[in-house]
């Protein structure tokens, strides 16, 4: 493999600068923020939102009128000279510049000649001349294709200096400068470099055909934990390649969760792509070393690394190169579709089922349908088409999707649905009054939150001490939830179940109880948010984006992690879907401002993204599994787990096993079957990594003679009696729901007399549940907290651990299942 970096460790550790090959300097780090924005300085701005600091490249503006960010730095027209600047911090070889124009909707604002001059000390300067004039150099066509000029020679200095001398429209750019820092003689070493080398990890980027050799070759030094195989073609014909890193890599497991990395979306989002090829190779090497952590992960999961979703656009972006791909290059699939929300939108038949208060008894809570039209639907990519099969083949239980261009963890719901003013009326006057309380000026808060831009504070000058900032962004954000410490994701995770509980309003989705104008949010709001967590704060970086994110339009308070429909709400998007459609919770990392960067950021990249990824992949373990059986011992597939308090099941795979991701706490879980009895049970979920073991054995139910006796007297009169199976059966056709609400006397009869005897039984049991706590607290504090604890509060006996996992009946258990979905590699 090649070692590219090592070429870096020689200068560093010889302490002597060797100057590279000129054409090969990567950028000072405009696009990726690595320049910090006190390091620009220009000779005007046409207005605030215009400043020096917007003239990064790929910067993306908005036009929006009570937020407006500029797309580029534009200059006051009115000056005669102009000039933009670049402290670099030291001394550094200056090879070339990269320039935009404006991103703007209607405008054309670009600069289509500059000069160059260089400072050691920003007062005198050197303009590149040859030999009789200034050196005139050629600039943009149009606002959005960058063009890239290198010096005939590198200059030694810290300062350089653009120059506009013409230009379309008004005086707008933005840039990116190519240089190689000359390392600190004093000794200092050369920061960026200080990540150790790991000689066995190819770093650099792959072409489509380096990737399915890259691929080959891992699996010819890890043949027995690996397997390869393609989701399908790309619409060029390309196949999606994908990995399977596992103890036993062709079958499933019973037990073992399913886990998805997935990254190439966008074709030109190239950072992902690279991680999971990185982590394919450490993945089996550390594997084979014998790394306890590694072993752990590959043998207690099934691992499916697919590093592009879209190879055609990666290829288009890679053939232009990192620099000069610009913001959109390859975004899109060779049929010009944005794979990420080009997935059915089931957001909004669920949220319609949800308005007429459907969900969950008349409509299921999950496996939202496909729209039947999908089929012959033109506007669905070949590749959305191939994931979508991929996605339902699999017994996935949790995924990540890498993408670009922003350095924040977002989860869904990513499409935009605002809350019910009447739901929220009520919870809103309380959480105003907490607020009160706490001494916060409400109107001041909700203000600061929703519109505040990032960009403010920090274009304005960096006068505002970033303490301070926080302090704000924070604290704020802390109340409402939005706190990025493990300790309190945590504590969150009881605390939601606690006031939930109290709230009685279960069932209606709405855990968080948020003002009417805050978007709807999933049921599992707080599981969602530990899952970023979980990534955001173990990378190196992520969480320290409150210097500001790539182009200001992340909501202020959101350190780390964002709700998608907070922020740039998407319909269709593939985390929706997944989470409404199958049993899998998906979210999405954005892992920088520089959607694909140079080379040589990928070894930098890794360390940053190394402790992430692992870390992520271990929250798989996180809440409760288990197998659903009858009592024959035989499994029983697609069985529903409902967690009280959480309106989103999940169900089990055809091998009768279930995963269900919860955060820390006490659950009422209950399986049901059609043809079986249902049967609840509490179920513990402690601080430890491990999923707690909550396996059911489900009795026959009468149901299905009773059904034989209705269908005799035309499925009429007894239909309306109250049960576990009418939801399934009436939740087939509108027609039978119909029928059901309008010939439901018994129905309403029944809703309007329960809720009273419901809560109180609620708040009796909740009563009880913490005094249970409050007794294992004080047991806690001499012995050690048992974390692995089932309670069963039904007639079934208590499974222990091995039991449950069918130790003790090895024989008795199903066939594995063999998914169709083999791939040879020899084909290649
Ligand atoms: C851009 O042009 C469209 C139509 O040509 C117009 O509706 C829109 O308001 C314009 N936007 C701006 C920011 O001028
Ligand atoms: C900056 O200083 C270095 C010596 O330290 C010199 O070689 C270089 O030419 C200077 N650059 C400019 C633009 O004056
Ligand atoms: C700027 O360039 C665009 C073409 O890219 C052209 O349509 C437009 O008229 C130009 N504007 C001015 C003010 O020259
Ligand atoms: C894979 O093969 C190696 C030896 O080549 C062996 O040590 C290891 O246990 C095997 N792993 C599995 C999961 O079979
Ligand atoms: C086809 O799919 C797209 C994207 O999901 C959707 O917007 C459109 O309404 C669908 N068309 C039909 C005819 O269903
Ligand atoms: C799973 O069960 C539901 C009803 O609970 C049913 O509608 C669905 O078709 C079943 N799916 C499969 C794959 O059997």
């Amino acid at each position: 493999m090649v070692k590219i970096y090592f070429f870096f460790f020689l200068i560093v550790s010889s302490h002597s600068f060797v100057p590279p090959h000129v054409a090969e300097c990567p950028p000072l780090g405009m696009e990726s923020h690595k320049i910090e924005s006190d390091q620009l300085t220009a000779s005007s701005m046409s207005q605030y939102a215009f400043s020096p600091q917007r003239a990064r490249l790929n910067m993306q503006g908005s036009e929006d009128e009570d937020n407006m960010r500029g797309g580029a730095w534009c200059a006051n027209s009115e000056d005669r000279i102009h000039w933009f600047e670049v402290d670099a911090r030291r001394e550094t070889e200056f090879t070339g510049v990269v320039t935009q124009g404006r991103d703007a909707l209607n405008e054309s604002d670009f600069v289509t000649s500059y000069f160059l001059a260089f400072s050691n000390d920003s007062r005198e300067w050197t303009t590149i001349h040859d030999g009789y004039a200034d050196w005139l150099f050629f600039g943009n066509n149009d606002k959005d294709t960058p063009v890239m000029n290198r010096l005939a020679e590198p200059v030694l200095a810290r300062y350089i200096r653009i120059i506009p001398q013409s230009w379309n429209g008004s005086l707008c750019m933005r840039l990116e400068v190519l240089g190689c820092p000359v390392p600190d003689p004093g000794g200092a070493l050369y920061r960026q470099n200080e990540v150790t080398p790991v000689d066995y990890l190819e770093f650099k980027h792959h072409s489509y055909s380096e990737m399915v050799e890259l691929m080959k070759s891992v699996h010819e030094e890890c043949p027995n934990i690996t397997n390869i195989y393609s989701l399908g073609r790309s619409s060029k014909g390309r196949e999606i390649m994908a990995m399977i890193i596992s103890g036993n890599p062709t079958e499933h497991e019973i037990g073992e969760p399913e886990f998805r990395f997935t990254a190439g979306l966008h074709g030109n989002e190239a950072v992902g792509r690279e991680l999971i090829l990185l982590l394919m190779q450490y993945l089996c090497k550390e594997y084979k070393d014998r790394n306890p952590r590694a072993q752990r992960l590959v043998e207690g999961i099934r691992i499916h690394l697919v590093p592009s979703l879209n190879p055609d656009g990666h290829e288009t972006a890679f053939e232009v190169g990192s620099e000069m791909s610009s913001w959109t290059m390859g975004h899109f699939t060779e049929d010009g579709f944005d794979i990420f929300q080009n997935f059915p939108d089931l957001n909004s038949i669920l949220w319609d089922a949800e308005d007429k208060g459907m969900v969950p008894k008349l409509t299921p809570n999950h496996h939202v349908p496909i729209p039947e039209n999908f089929e012959f639907n033109t506007s669905i990519a070949m590749e959305t088409r191939a994931i979508i099969s991929w996605m339902k083949a699999y017994p996935f239980v949790l995924g990540a999707n890498f993408q670009g261009g922003e350095a924040i963890v977002a989860y869904p719901y990513d499409s935009l649905r605002l809350n019910k003013p009447a739901k929220s009326e009520q919870s809103r006057s309380r959480k105003k009054r907490q607020y009160e309380d706490e001494g916060f000026d409400v109107t001041e808060w909700g203000r600061g939150y929703q519109e505040e831009p990032e960009e403010d504070w920090r274009s304005r000058g960096y006068a505002e001490p970033e303490e301070e900032w926080r302090g704000h962004g924070y604290d704020h954000g802390y109340d409402h939830g939005y706190d990025p410490g493990y300790e309190h994701g945590y504590s969150q995770g009881y605390g939601h179940r606690e006031e939930e509980e109290d709230d009685g309003g279960r069932g209606a989705g709405f855990h968080y109880s948020e003002p009417e104008d805050e978007p709807r949010l999933t049921p599992d709001e707080s599981l969602f948010r530990w899952l970023a967590v979980s990534y955001a704060s173990t990378h190196l970086t992520m969480t320290h984006n409150y210097r500001g994110s790539c182009h200001g339009d992340i909501p202020a308070g959101a350190v780390g992690m964002v709700n998608r429909a907070k922020w740039k709400p998407v319909t269709g998007s593939m985390n929706d879907f997944s989470y409404l459609h199958t049993n899998c919770y998906e979210l999405s990392i954005f892992l920088g401002c520089d959607k694909f960067p140079h080379q040589s950021e990928l070894a930098q990249e890794w360390e940053k993204n190394r402790e992430a990824m692992l870390t992520f992949m271990e929250q798989v373990h996180r809440g409760i599994r288990g197998i659903v059986k009858d009592q024959q011992g035989n499994p029983i597939a697609n069985a529903t787990i409902s967690v009280e308090g959480i309106n989103h099941d999940v169900t089990t795979a055809p091998t009768g096993d279930y995963w269900r991701l919860l955060n820390p706490g006490e659950y009422r879980v209950t399986a049901k079957a059609e043809g079986f009895s249902s049967e609840t049970k509490l179920c513990v979920v402690g601080y430890e990594s491990g999923a707690t073991s909550c396996s059911f054995n489900l009795a026959k139910s009468n149901w299905d003679r009773i059904k034989q006796i209705m269908a005799l007297h035309g499925n009429k009169p007894i239909r309306l009696s109250y049960s576990n199976s009418r939801t399934q059966t009436s939740s087939r056709s509108s027609g039978s729901q119909k029928r059901v609400i309008s010939g439901g006397n018994g129905f309403s009869s029944n809703s309007n007399a329960s809720p009273q005897r419901m809560r109180m039984l609620r708040i009796a049991r909740i009563r009880r549940l913490r005094q249970q706590r409050l007794m294992r607290l004080r047991l806690s504090l001499t012995t050690t907290m048992p974390t692995t604890t089932t309670t069963t509060t039904t007639a079934a006996p208590t499974t222990s651990w091995y039991d449950s996992w069918g130790l003790g009946e090895a024989e008795s258990v199903t066939p594995v299942l063999d998914y169709n979905y083999e791939y040879k590699i020899d084909d290649y």
